[in-house]
């Protein structure tokens, strides 16, 4: 590339392969987060599309989405809501179930996170079977949030997430993504 080619996202991000088990190719943002420009250029872009929208809240998924999800709250000077594994918030939940590769894992929302009626865009890394995303699209809606979006950094469409999404109508945003 030439010698003055601007980095794109997917420059920033890290391949690690066989990690965390033999036959995953691992996509490792920590390389994207800890660049400053990396970083900042992440989060720009993930706005980017909502632009001259409302958004009442930013909901992030543990653990990378914290970190995205978090930067994109405070730039848009909204709240931010965590969405946890199961056990860890210590008020009052809602909790969904979603299978894994192996076995089943639950999701969990504070239940006075979201007022009913607001719009809230929904961030995580990386969107792969879109398991964890619909778990936290049912959990939002359950408080009557209306989830304006889903934004991640990855997208990796073989494994059917971008389109379990969409078919049950809610809007999917990504950076970069991986065949
Ligand atoms: C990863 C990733 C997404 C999820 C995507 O998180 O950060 O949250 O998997 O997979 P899916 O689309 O098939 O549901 P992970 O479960 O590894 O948790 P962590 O971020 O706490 O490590
Ligand atoms: N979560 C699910 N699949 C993943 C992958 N290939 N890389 C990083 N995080 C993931």
């Amino acid at each position: 590339s030439p010698r003055h080619a601007q980095k794109s996202v997917k420059d920033y991000i890290r391949t690690i392969v066989d990690f965390p088990k033999e036959g995953i190719i691992f996509r490792d943002v920590t390389t994207l987060f800890q660049d400053a420009r990396g970083f900042r250029m992440a989060v720009d872009q993930l706005l980017s599309p909502y632009a001259g929208e409302q958004i009442d809240k930013v909901v992030g998924l543990e653990a990378r989405g914290f970190i995205l999800g978090g930067a994109v709250a405070h730039q848009l000077t909204v709240g931010f809501v965590p969405i946890r594994k199961k056990g860890k918030l210590p008020g009052a939940v809602l909790s969904e179930a979603y299978q894994l590769e192996y076995g089943e894992a639950v999701m969990e929302i504070h239940d006075d996170a979201i007022k009913p009626g607001e719009r809230v865009l929904i961030v995580d890394d990386l969107l792969a079977t879109g398991g964890t995303a619909k778990a936290a699209i049912k959990l939002c809606e359950r408080l009557g949030a209306e989830v304006i979006g889903c934004a991640f950094v990855i997208d990796l469409p073989d494994l059917g997430g971008r389109k379990l999404l969409e078919d049950g109508g809610v809007d999917v945003f990504s950076l970069v993504s991986y065949d």
